[in-house]
């Protein structure tokens, strides 16, 4: 276990204040989920729906991108960010025949996905985030989204330099504290940006390489999707710290929202767990 993840899921963190000395690890841990589940829930069941199907949603859409492949139907649509010289959204249906129809539904999927993901991390972001904070955020939001609409290349490698940036800022943050979901919004907006422009870089570079990293990508950003679905579950909330405090979540909130986790992936990976 790394320094961090040990650090994070070390059950006598859990309860320090209640936590007696005698305690088993496991009585500790026991006791660090009794508080946060004596704590108000923040659950809010419509963000949690809306996560599972973002998360279906990409599933559906990484099953697409299978297809394209299996089909070799990655070139069927030549340029990028448009189709045959049509915009996306008005490319006539009676064209779309052959590898044409697996990679021009690919890349409508992944709008909708990216949309989708768009909104989750809106979301997130003035749930947890007040103040001056909240605003820049939905405005940033909001920017990118505008953005995406002008659908031109520079455009999109600009957005995909901006993508790279506020992932690894994102990453800081969620080392800093695993349960501000703001941050994992983020995140998987910034992954879906990249993985789209990946998924067009492949196309109008003729590189069959990216296409290894896409299709790497997508499992990782699925699996992210997943996380918020778990995260935003009655099950993830109720063992978070309850406030935000000045627009920040408590320190404790990633332990209590990670104490779960690490038990369930502890006897999961156990012979015969
Ligand atoms: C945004 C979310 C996206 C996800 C999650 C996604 C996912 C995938 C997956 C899983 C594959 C199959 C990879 C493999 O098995 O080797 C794939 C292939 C592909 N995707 Fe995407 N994709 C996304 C967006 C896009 C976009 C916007 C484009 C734009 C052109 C695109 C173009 C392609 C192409 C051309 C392939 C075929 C690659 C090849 O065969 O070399 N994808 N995608």
């Amino acid at each position: 276990m790394s320094r961090w993840t040990g650090a994070l899921f070390d059950p006598r963190r859990f309860a320090p204040s209640r936590t007696s000395s005698d305690d088993t690890p496991d009585q500790s841990m026991e006791r660090g989920c009794q508080i946060g589940s004596d704590r108000p829930s923040a659950f809010n069941p419509w963000l949690h729906r809306f996560a599972i199907f973002t998360a279906i949603s990409t599933l559906g859409l990484i099953i697409i991108g299978g297809l394209v492949t299996s089909h070799g139907a990655g070139m069927a649509v030549p340029d990028w960010p448009n189709t045959y010289g049509y915009n996306m959204f008005a490319f006539p249906i009676s064209k779309w025949v052959g590898g044409v129809l697996y990679e021009h539904s690919h890349r409508l999927m992944a709008t909708f996905v990216g949309l989708l993901t768009a909104i989750l991390s809106l979301w997130l972001w003035v749930r947890e985030t007040r103040g001056k904070g909240r605003w820049l955020g939905v405005g940033t939001i909001v920017m990118v989204l505008g953005l995406m609409g002008v659908r031109a290349l520079p455009v999109y490698l600009i957005l995909a330099w901006l993508a790279l940036t506020v992932g690894g800022f994102s990453l800081y943050q969620i080392r800093r504290n695993f349960a501000a979901l703001r941050w994992w919004g983020a995140l998987a907006l910034a992954a879906v940006i990249l993985q789209g422009v990946l998924g067009g870089l492949r196309v109008v570079w003729l590189t069959d390489q990216i296409g290894i990293f896409h299709a790497a990508l997508a499992q990782m950003f699925f699996a992210l999707t997943c996380l918020i679905v778990l995260f935003t579950s009655r099950w993830g909330q109720e063992r978070r710290a309850p406030a935000l405090r000045g627009g920040e979540l408590e320190s404790r909130a990633e332990l209590e929202l990670c104490a779960p986790a690490a038990t369930a992936v502890t006897r999961w990976s156990a012979p015969g767990g």
